[in-house]
């Protein structure tokens, strides 16, 4: 949303089998997938909500403070973090404990993480960023939309079932900050420096005994960028992806990502959704917010925020979408450009999405966008332009 990498000229390679079965009409289908997106999304809701609420009992709470931060530390950089959800044993999670090169290490170099913009503020507090102040309460952040991986991490830190010891564990979490670093280097023409770190984890990773145990089939990553970041492909353009995710031993694993590849490479990948800036810490925030959603008074039929895009099918939907918003009395157009204005602020954002019944969803720089999840928040319906319209569970269901 904030600072675009370049966009892919040729879509992915659509799989005949796939294409042939999803492509045509079927409605039960399409359904179905709806319902299961649905469940998915309150599911994921749920966890992350859960994770972050305060638990009444003895256990102190864990303090922790981005000390890698230190230089953007903002009073809110001090964040009580108790979880609430019970682990009923049967999983335990093991934490890596990973050279810093793979995660923290890389945050001292904030400033140079995305060739695009200072990702130091955006690193602040674990990852949500810095906290927004005209939302009302405590629970908003400005949070960056591939800053998934720290926000994880954090959470799984203070996951009810964190084992300390991997003899225990039945699954364990490799907390590489893949999507920040690959971010670092989407300009580095030296293919192999650009793969360097990624292929130094395998190499760490596989020198562990707890991998040895099951070649990493239940070891896995949670990356804060779009699967293509990480799946260089030979032929075809070069849009600054490394190839984390056709290491070989990578294909054991499971890794989650935002926005996975829908088809057969992509069997081992999980879709998770874009961060949004709500980050409730309470019940009582969170049940606030979904009634002021439901009693929003909602104006506009439509409405569309986004900008002109280059590439032919891109650039068409969209011209289309902003002419048609032009003309009718009953769309809200929040026209983007470059430059600072109010697409880029998060409060001008919902403050539209909330005021609308329907949100116009137009494929962004990936075939997905946060703005199709920053909707669901605003409790407005999304429609979404992108093609293949149906599939659009695929990037987020197995
Ligand atoms: C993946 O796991 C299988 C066993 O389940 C093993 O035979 C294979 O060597 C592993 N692949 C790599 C690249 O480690």
């Amino acid at each position: 949303m904030f600072f675009r990498k370049q966009v892919p000229a040729t879509p992915w390679p659509q799989e005949e089998e796939h294409s042939k079965n999803k492509e045509s009409p079927n409605r039960y289908f399409i359904s179905r997938n709806i319902v299961l997106f649905l469940l998915f999304l309150s599911a994921w809701f749920l966890v992350l909500f859960g994770c972050f609420q305060p638990r009444s009992s003895t256990t102190k709470p864990r303090t922790y403070i981005p000390s890698h931060t230190a230089q953007e530390a903002h009073p809110n950089d001090v964040k009580t973090v108790t979880p609430i959800l019970k682990c009923d044993g049967s999983v335990s999670v093991y934490v890596y404990s990973l050279p810093p090169e793979f995660n923290v290490g890389l945050l001292e170099d904030c400033h140079h993480l995305n060739v695009y913009t200072d990702m130091c503020p955006h690193v602040a507090n674990c990852g949500l960023g810095q906290p927004l102040s005209n939302m009302g309460s405590t629970s908003w952040f400005f949070t960056h939309q591939f800053i998934a991986e720290m926000i994880f991490h954090a959470r799984v830190e203070n996951h009810q079932c964190r084992t300390l010891d991997p003899e225990r564990a039945n699954l364990f979490y490799v907390p590489f900050y893949g999507g920040l670093h690959v971010s670092s280097k989407f300009r580095e023409p030296d293919l192999e420096a650009r793969d360097a770190l990624a292929v130094r984890l395998i190499d760490y990773l596989q020198a562990q005994p707890w991998w040895q145990k099951r070649q990493g089939k239940d070891h896995f990553l949670a990356l804060g960028r779009t699967a293509w970041d990480f799946m260089r492909r030979d032929s075809g353009p070069d849009f600054g992806a490394n190839s984390l995710l056709n290491l070989a031993p990578v294909q054991n694993m499971s890794v989650l990502t935002v926005e996975r590849h829908p088809w057969k490479k992509g069997s081992n990948q999980h879709g998770i959704p874009y961060p949004s800036y709500f980050h409730p810490s309470t019940s009582d925030d969170l049940l606030t917010w979904q009634n002021n959603m439901m009693m929003s008074e909602r104006p506009h039929l439509w409405s569309f925020i986004g900008g002109p895009r280059k590439g032919l099918e891109k650039a068409a939907i969209r011209e289309k979408i902003i002419g048609q918003c032009t003309e009718s009395t009953r769309c809200h157009l929040v026209k983007c450009g470059s430059g600072a204005n109010q697409c880029y602020q998060p409060s001008e954002v919902l403050s539209v999405m909330r005021r609308s019944q329907f949100c116009l969803q137009a494929a962004g720089d990936s075939y997905t966008t946060r703005s199709t999840f920053d909707s669901v928040l605003a409790g407005c319906c999304t429609r979404c332009s992108f093609r293949p319209t149906r599939l659009i569970p695929q990037w987020y269901l197995p």
